[in-house]
């Protein structure tokens, strides 16, 4: 068993467990700068990760990007080396959960730049915590819920009016494999403000695409960013970098389909629907001998007993 131990390792870093597992981006150059060039497009949680790779590849090709999220100096940074390389792209520094904040962002954008063609919803944040080790923490169901929801709820509410009376405009939703499959133990707070923000969105893009109005709902699987980082199980799972995601995004620009999804999805989705209660059950019952497991650990053993948050 020890020898084949690294022969699964490897096989499930390898390309091919990478191309069965998330969605394909990929694009053709040319389709990307037609369908971007001098288009404006607002990309959130542009300080890193997945939307720091977006933004840069999207002025690269041509947009002008309006960059948003907290840290100032990284927005900044990100549209100085734009500004170097030729490209047009603004910082727009603002936190997400503060809905006044959401609010004036949208009037400053609208009077700067007149509309946005493209919003990529993208800023989140994850917290991987049993339930039993969130009793006393309600902050972490308020800050995911501020975050992966309301903050995008207001944005979303802020620049549809103006997409709709041009009778145009492409919606992005940097959604999760996670809202498609049944919920797994200790992602109670982030599954739930996705799956808040995924029903949202798709109500919203049934009303809108009479005006015009597009929306793509994206369900990652597994990218390789901070946020997924402390999550020591990703570490033998295949996933994306952040500018192969950004490519997946591209692909929603270009082909503005309803939904990209790791092609398993939908037979995953109706299969566990079909046999929910028995997999609820497989599930609950692998949690309880883990936790168990980790209980039992002595302190300082030096084996991983961390819950996971970023
Ligand atoms: N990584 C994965 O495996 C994975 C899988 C499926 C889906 N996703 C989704 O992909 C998206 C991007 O995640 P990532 O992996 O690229 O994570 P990341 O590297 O941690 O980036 C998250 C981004 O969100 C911004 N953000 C967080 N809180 C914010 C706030 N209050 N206001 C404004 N911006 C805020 C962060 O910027 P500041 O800290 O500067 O504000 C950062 O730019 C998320 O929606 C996530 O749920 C990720």
């Amino acid at each position: 068993m020890a020898g084949i131990t690294p022969v699964l390792t490897a096989l499930a870093r390898g390309p091919l467990a990478d191309w069965l597992t998330n969605p394909r981006g990929g694009v053709d150059e040319r389709a990307l700068r037609e369908a971007v060039q001098g288009r404006i497009v607002l990309v959130t949680g542009a300080s890193f990760g997945l939307g720091e790779a977006t933004a840069r590849r999207l002025a690269h090709a041509g947009a002008t990007v309006l960059l948003v999220a907290r840290t100032e100096d990284r927005l900044r940074e990100v549209v100085k080396d734009l500004a170097d390389a030729g490209a047009d792209a603004y910082a727009y520094p603002t936190d997400l959960t503060d809905l006044d904040a959401v609010a004036a962002l949208v009037e400053r954008v609208l009077a700067e730049h007149g509309h946005v063609d493209v919003l990529v919803s993208n800023a989140g944040k994850s917290i991987r915590r049993a339930i039993d080790a969130s009793y006393t923490r309600m902050h972490d169901f308020e800050r995911t819920i501020a975050i992966n929801y309301l903050g995008p709820v207001r944005l979303v509410l802020g620049l549809l009016p103006s997409m709709r009376e041009r009778r145009g405009g492409h919606l992005v939703n940097i959604s999760t494999i996670g809202v498609r499959i049944p919920p797994a133990p200790r992602w109670a707070a982030y599954q739930a403000s996705k799956t808040a923000f995924d029903v949202f969105f798709r109500s919203v893009a049934a009303e809108a695409t009479a005006d015009g109005v597009t929306a793509t709902s994206i369900y990652m699987a597994l990218i390789k960013t901070r946020m997924s980082a402390p999550t020591r199980t990703f570490d033998n799972v295949p996933g994306l970098t952040p500018a192969e995601a950004a490519e997946v995004v591209c692909r929603a620009i270009v082909d503005r389909p309803a939904k990209i999804s790791p092609w398993w999805a939908d037979v995953a989705e109706v299969v566990t629907a079909a046999v929910r209660r028995p997999l609820e059950v497989v599930v609950s019952r692998r949690f309880a001998v883990g936790h168990q497991r980790r209980q039992q650990r002595p302190a300082g053993s030096g084996l991983p007993t961390r819950e996971d948050e970023l």
